[in-house]
Order: structure tokens, then C-alpha cells, then sequence
């Protein structure tokens, strides 16, 4: 029997676990996913997003533990997408009187596209309120954080803050509260959440931010997001974090990513690295043969540096390069603070290093060296001569 969780008296959490999900729209998720929903118990009843509709049968027993699913009057939806908003139809065939409040215009067009317009639609802007018995329910759209539809819900009675895919992880855990779970690891899921989710908004979620801090730290007992744990004890701390992220600010660290076929551009990554490290910058090398991408964005959120190596494979880069940069270029916006430098070894034409070097281009990087290219394998004097290449880089950068 599956059951809900208590946040606040008549206020339950009644989502769903997804402990196999392994990958969102290209996003590793190792430690799963969580699809969060909140039913709240007042004069109407209130189900505050759905889930996945992988996971409608464990929100319904859940709500079920709590309520009949037919009593539900309001149905908040914060997002359409369906990972969240997939259970619609399940729930409105429960409770076809329930009335769907959604952001006006675009969370109403999104969710007439997805389901059809026969439900009972409420649109709803910012300032707007809904007083749902003891409790009045305030909407703040959040558009682009990180679709146009996204808005969030603040329950001041509560004072619990139901702020969708703003403040998620994703991690999947049987305790629903931060203090229950190891901090350090979903402040990392929460960086990971923003590279890879919210990063291509930063200007959308910085403005997500300020309205959130305008309800004022003492008026946040809690921030339920819609994936992963509930802040309880430490609201401030991802506030703060999310203060970082938004920023755009980039640290003096740099993150070293390559393949390579016969090992001649990975020396040439290594000693990249190095001269990184022998100027006291903090250097990290990933293979793209054993890393994933996401987790590389996580770490190049706030790195200045971003070196990219390739050799030649059939004229190209090496597609395993080619699908790092097209992920890389959707998330990142443009940040003069950033630093590109492209690398690799070729045979007998180096288009797979100058291709790296034309993204790192159009994605708007200061490129102070032109891109490094070793025919064959290079030698220790060519080593050298790259790692003095690099700290001309970071000279011209200080
Ligand atoms: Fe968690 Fe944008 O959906």
C-alpha cells in the first residue's frame, strides 16, 4: 500500500517514485526521478500538479489514502509538461466537476493541445488569487523557467512555496525532506537540475528568484518543487545556491573535454589540464568515451574555461564531440566571461579540431588561440609548446 506524506497539517505530498528513470530528454538521471504532487485538504480540495502518467496509479492510491480522488475540486497545474501534467485525463475522469487552474494564455493553449479544451479551464496571471477555504492560493507565473507556460503556487497559510521544476532535483528517494537525505548530493542533483534544465533562461529564473525572495525567507517554511526532495531545513542555502546559478558568474576553473582515437589528443588534453593546474586553476579532464554530457555541463556551469578536443574522423569531428557541442551550444547561453581554446591531432586534414574551434565561435567564447592542431602524434617539444599556448590563454584572460 502506498501512502502520502504529511508536510503541513492537511497538506500531503501523493507523487510518484520512478527509482529506474535513467534519462531525461538526454539528461543521465542515475539516481532516478521523482514526479511530485500535493494534495491539499480545505473546504475544496486541491491536487496541486499530477505526475507522469507512468505513475497514475500510484498518485491516485496515494491520494486515495487521504480522500475519494472524485472529492478533488481544484486541480493547480504549474506546468504542462507531462511529466507532471500527464495524469490529467486519469484525474478529471476521477473528478470531472474539478476545475483546472493554469497560467493565462500559454499554460490554457498548451493544455487544450494536449488534452483537449472539454474540461473546465480557469486561466490564471500573477497577482491572481484563488481562496480555496482557509487557505487563498497566489499564482506567480514564471514563464521560461523553462517553458512559457511554468508558474508557481504560494500557499501563505502554509507558508509552502509549490514551485514546479524551479528548486527540483532529480533524485529519487523514500524520504521526502532535505534534512532526510544527504545535502551535498542534492545540492549537487540541484546544479545538475539547473545546467542541464533551467540554464538557457537565466535571465527568466533570475527574475523566478527575486520573486521568490520577495515572499520573504520567514514566510517559506517550505519550497515543494515538483521533482525530488522538499526544502525544509535549508531553504536559504538553495535560495542562496540558485542565487549563484542565476548569476551567470563564472569561477577560474576549467573543464577539459576531448575523445580521441591513438591517444594523440588525449596528451593533448592532459597537458592542457596540467598547465591549467601549474597556474593554479582547477582543472578537470572528462572523456567523452566515459562521460556523459550532462554531467559535464554540471561542471561547466560555472567554469570559465572550456577546452574541446577532437581529431579527424572522416573529415568530421568525431561524432561523440559532435554530440557534446549540440548539447553544450543549447544550454549555454552567450557569456563574454567565457573562454574557449580547441585542440586535436589529425592524419592528413585537420577539419575535426577547426570544426570544435567554429562552434566554440558561434557560441560566443573568447578564443585568444587559434585552434591546436598536431599532425600524427605529438612530441614532448609540441606538449610544451601546447601548454605554453594555454597559459598565454589564461594570461590573456586574467
Ligand atoms: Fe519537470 Fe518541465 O517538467
Amino acid at each position: 500500500m502506498l501512502t502520502a506524506t504529511q508536510l503541513k497539517p492537511d497538506v500531503y505530498w501523493v507523487g510518484g517514485v520512478d527509482w529506474n528513470a535513467r534519462s531525461f530528454h538526454g539528461y543521465t538521471t542515475e539516481d532516478g526521478i521523482t514526479y511530485n504532487a500535493y494534495l491539499i485538504m480545505d473546504e475544496k480540495v486541491t491536487l496541486v500538479d499530477t505526475a507522469k502518467c507512468t505513475h497514475t496509479a500510484d498518485l491516485v492510491e496515494r491520494i486515495s489514502t487521504i480522500v475519494d480522488p472524485s472529492k478533488i475540486d481544484v486541480l493547480v497545474s504549474n506546468h504542462v509538461e507531462m511529466d507532471h501534467s500527464g495524469s490529467i485525463p486519469a484525474i478529471m475522469e476521477l473528478a470531472p466537476n474539478a476545475t483546472i487552474y493554469t497560467s493565462a494564455p500559454a499554460g490554457l493553449n498548451g493544455l487544450k493541445a494536449h488534452y483537449g479544451d472539454a474540461y473546465s479551464y480557469q486561466g490564471v496571471k500573477t497577482g491572481d488569487t484563488l481562496c480555496i477555504g482557509k487557505r487563498t492560493l497566489a499564482f506567480v507565473q514564471t514563464p521560461m523557467v523553462h517553458w512559457p507556460d511554468n508558474m508557481v503556487t504560494y500557499d501563505a497559510y502554509d507558508k509552502i512555496l509549490f514551485s514546479n521544476d524551479a528548486f527540483g532535483q532529480h533524485f529519487a528517494s523514500s524520504a521526502r525532506f532535505d534534512d532526510e537525505n544527504d545535502l551535498n548530493e542534492l545540492m549537487i542533483q540541484a546544479k545538475k537540475y539547473y545546467a542541464n534544465i533551467v540554464q538557457p533562461y537565466g535571465p527568466q529564473a533570475k527574475r523566478a528568484v527575486e520573486a521568490v525572495k520577495g515572499i520573504g525567507i520567514e514566510n517559506l517554511d517550505l519550497i515543494a518543487p515538483a521533482h525530488g526532495i522538499i526544502w525544509r531545513s535549508n531553504v536559504a542555502d538553495v535560495l542562496a545556491a540558485y542565487d549563484g546559478f542565476v548569476s551567470g558568474e563564472v569561477a577560474d576553473k576549467a573543464v577539459v573535454v576531448y575523445d580521441s582515437m591513438w591517444h594523440s589528443t588525449e596528451k593533448m588534453a592532459k597537458a592542457i589540464c596540467e598547465a591549467f593546474v601549474e597556474e593554479g586553476i582547477p582543472a578537470r579532464i572528462y572523456d567523452l568515451k566515459v562521460d556523459h554530457p550532462s554531467n559535464i555541463m554540471t561542471d561547466f556551469l560555472d567554469a570559465k574555461y572550456l577546452c574541446a578536443g577532437s581529431p579527424t574522423l572522416n573529415s568530421q569531428m568525431l561524432p561523440t564531440m559532435a554530440n557534446f557541442l549540440t548539447y553544450m551550444r543549447g544550454l549555454s547561453p552567450k557569456n563574454a566571461q567565457r573562454v574557449g581554446l580547441a585542440f586535436g591531432s589529425y592524419g592528413w586534414a585537420p577539419l575535426g579540431p577547426n570544426n570544435v574551434g567554429k562552434v566554440l565561435e558561434e557560441c560566443g567564447f573568447q578564443l585568444p588561440e587559434k585552434t591546436i592542431t598536431r599532425n600524427w602524434v605529438p612530441d614532448q617539444a609540441f606538449l610544451d609548446e601546447i601548454q605554453a599556448k594555454t597559459r598565454a590563454v589564461i594570461e590573456a584572460t586574467k
